[in-house]
């Protein structure tokens, strides 16, 4: 069998043949030598392969070697030497290559030269073949696994929540339709409206936009449960930190409140950092690099004075500021930006909703260090916060982080039912779609707490990558579906 290139780059150099496969990234040719650099997506080292047509093996001839081009899939076989040059411990002596599958190199777009991401993005069927995509899936996939191990060595269960709802979480409303009616000449109502009571489930569904009601649920029996799972948004929101598929973790936990959740998610997202730190270092060193290249790009006002590891560090070692809402915007209104009006919506009064560039003072200017805004207006936050003692507020806390804004939501539930009920009539959510989720505050209600945390918003700020569509291997955005 054939070993991945993850493996042999740990072995030492003996007399065995190995065999491995992959994808030829590189080839440079002197006189009868050749050197070929392979990689395999096990890790983002590639395995030098040398290549001696003189040497006498059979299986290496020119005919196959001037197939071996950048993107041809081969198998090759030789014996692990100790390697001449710098840049790798060992190497494999080919004694027969095979080209599984060719790569014409007038077609082939991947050419071992610098791309553009944008231009990536439209050869997303490939761009997984690059250094900068198999370290960002790589590290997907190693958070991926940290998130259950987190939640599980803590005693935590996992609930798969549904994608197709009846309710709508967020009440931001806007949610893609699920149907099966036809699209021409659907049964209507008497006043004129679609007649969903004859469409498949009997009554309107839509994608998930969370699956935290359902949550809050299993967690009123189970005590400490988490969702991982894609989410739907269908806001028309064109920028580089929102997507329509995206996938949230969402923890729910009974008997805990605000400060809970607090210490939860702090915890969370340093473990989360700590693990990509820790067993993704080859990975983790090749972003970091990326990062500083970009970095350099930028005026020096808004350079990054961290590289990304040393940025990551920090914020692992250091604890997150908790600062209030009304504290938040006495920072920002008094800031120089503000004052100087450089802001694009200037911060002129309590209660106004955060935008993306006031969240990023507070966290890149203002602080330098993740920052927890808690008890925001009720009009600002969604119908389920629990109310605070002032009226005004509501107990919810957001999670900044620098570079990326937003990276965590939740909040304390409304465990009361009359609150509750009350809230969601201000909200004019009927209450007939959402019957079982104020049901459960009849029976044995408890205190309870939860939070989503967006997992492409986390991979931005764990690889430093600054637009979302790059850290999801298929990325949904207004207008593009494609692959
Ligand atoms: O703040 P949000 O909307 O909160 C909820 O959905 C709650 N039900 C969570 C809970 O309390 N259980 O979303 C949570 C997080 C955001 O902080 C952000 O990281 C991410 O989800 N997020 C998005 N990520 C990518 N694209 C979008 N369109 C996103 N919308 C939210
Ligand atoms: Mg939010």
């Amino acid at each position: 069998m054939s070993l991945s290139i993850s493996k042999i780059l740990t072995m030492t150099p003996s007399d065995e043949v190995v065999s491995v496969n992959g994808w030829v990234r590189t080839k440079r040719s002197s006189k009868n030598v050749s050197f070929v650099a392979l990689n395999d997506g096990s890790t983002i080292r590639n395995l030098q392969l040398v290549v001696d047509t003189e040497k006498g093996y059979e299986g290496v001839t020119e005919e196959v070697m001037a197939l071996v081009t950048t993107g041809a899939s081969i198998s090759a076989s030789g014996k692990l030497v100790a390697s001449q040059g710098s840049g790798q411990a060992v190497e494999l002596l080919c004694e027969k290559i095979t080209v599984i599958g060719i790569a014409d190199p007038e077609e082939y777009p991947l050419q071992p030269k610098k791309h553009s991401l944008e231009f990536l993005r439209e050869i997303g069927h490939l761009r997984f073949r690059t250094n900068v995509f198999g370290a960002i899936l790589r590290v997907r996939h190693a958070l991926t696994f940290a998130i259950h191990k987190f939640f599980n060595d803590r005693g935590f269960f996992n609930i798969h929540t549904p994608i197709i709802t009846g309710s709508d979480c967020e009440g931001a409303g806007e949610m893609f339709r699920v149907t099966t009616l036809p699209d021409q000449n659907p049964p209507l109502t008497d006043d004129g409206h679609v007649d969903f009571s004859k469409d498949f489930f009997g009554k309107a569904t839509n994608l998930t936009v969370s699956g935290q009601l359902e949550a809050e649920l299993a967690a009123t029996a189970l005590s400490k449960v988490y969702t991982f799972g894609p989410t739907f948004r269908a806001e028309n929101s064109n920028t580089s930190r929102h997507l329509a598929e995206f996938w949230m973790i969402e923890p729910e936990v009974a008997f805990a409140d605000i400060k809970d959740n607090m210490d939860l998610a702090e915890e969370f997202l340093k473990y989360l950092i700590g693990y990509a730190l820790e067993n993704c270092v080859d990975d983790m060193e090749f972003l970091s690099k990326r990062y500083a290249e970009e970095e350099k790009l930028k005026p020096q006002a808004e350079r990054d004075e961290m590289s990304l590891i040393e940025k990551l560090e920090f914020v692992r070692k250091n604890s997150f500021e908790r600062v209030t809402y009304t504290q938040a915007i006495e920072i920002l209104m008094n800031c120089p930006m503000n004052k100087k009006k450089k802001f694009q919506y200037p911060v002129e009064r309590w209660g106004i909703d955060l935008q993306s560039e006031h969240e990023r003072y507070l966290v890149e200017k203002h602080f330098k260090k993740p920052v927890i805004v808690t008890d925001y207006p009720k009009e600002c936050k969604a119908f389920y916060m629990r109310a605070n003692t002032d009226g005004k507020t509501v107990a919810a806390m957001d999670i900044l982080v620098p570079g990326v804004g937003e990276i965590i939501g939740g909040s304390q539930r409304e465990e009361r039912y009359e609150q509750l009920k009350q809230r969601a009539e201000e909200f004019k959510i009927p209450q007939e779609s959402i019957w079982w989720y104020l049901d459960i505050r009849k029976f044995g209600s408890v205190v309870h707490s939860g939070f989503g945390l967006g997992f492409e918003r986390l991979l931005m700020f764990v690889t430093g990558m600054g637009n979302v569509r790059d850290v999801s291997p298929f990325p949904r955005t207004p207008k593009t579906a494609e692959f």
